[in-house]
């Protein structure tokens, strides 16, 4: 079984469970987008996280939680998305339902693999649940992600580990294949996984009381089995 957790692009790793969620980009703080127009960017060496721009997400029972670094200036993965935060919120309802009864999404001891992990935030949180997790990204945020990683390693009940996987490279290096495949804001084409995937969307009472919205949608993905004629 795979999930997946995306919202626009396109995955090409086989079959099982996915879940998507689409959301729009969170505007900048006013604040960022004027430095960012105005300081030219920092050396990579120290972009690795934006002081002041951190991330917070607390649990469910509002106990402190995952802490994300972001930065200022990069590419899409370098701050989280509005879908990841309901995302990794759905994880962990999904997560205590499972516990109370067969109705979650069970994660402890599951391998997941994220695509497009961008700071790490719902492969952090799988991992948290107790979810065995390799989190993938292009090369160009892995130095983010394995801060993130290190710096929220107190709360891995599970595992988890940084890898680069560029969509459309060989995935020889991420087999066997996962249990869930996550992806948050990655899939911006709907009708392009309807042809390879059946689409569950998940009602929006079933997603966080809190992490929710109208416009951000989950969807749990299987993929279509084989229809040979006779
Ligand atoms: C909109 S961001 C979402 C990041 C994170 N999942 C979140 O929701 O906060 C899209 C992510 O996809 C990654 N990405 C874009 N093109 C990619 C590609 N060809 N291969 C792998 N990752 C890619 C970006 O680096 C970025 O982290």
């Amino acid at each position: 079984m795979i999930i997946i957790i995306s919202s626009r692009g396109s995955a090409s790793l086989g079959g099982g469970l996915v879940v998507s969620v689409r959301g729009e980009r969170p505007p900048p703080p006013a604040a960022a987008a004027a430095a960012a127009a105005l300081a030219p960017p920092p050396p990579p060496s120290a972009a690795m996280a934006s002081p002041g721009l951190e991330r917070a997400l607390a649990r469910r029972d509002g106990s402190s939680g995952l802490r994300l670094g972001q930065r200022w200036a990069g590419g899409t993965g370098c701050v989280v998305w509005d879908a990841a935060l309901v995302l990794a919120r759905f994880l962990e309802k999904a997560a205590e339902e499972e516990a109370a009864g067969p109705a979650g999404l069970p994660l402890r001891r599951k391998a997941a693999l994220e695509l497009g992990a961008g700071t790490g935030l719902v492969g952090l949180m799988a991992a948290s649940l107790g979810a065995n997790v390799t989190v993938t990204d292009l090369d160009e945020v892995q130095d983010l992600l394995k801060m993130n990683i290190e710096n929220n390693r107190h709360l891995i009940t599970g595992s988890i580990q940084a890898k680069v996987l560029k969509w459309g490279e060989e995935v020889s290096d991420f087999l066997p294949a996962p249990d869930y495949i996550l992806m948050a804001d990655c899939i911006y084409y709907e009708e392009l996984l309807q042809r390879d995937f059946d689409l569950e969307k998940v009602p929006l009472e079933k997603h966080d009381e809190e992490y929710r919205s109208e416009d951000i949608h989950i969807f749990i993905i299987r993929k279509k089995k084989a229809i040979f004629p006779s």
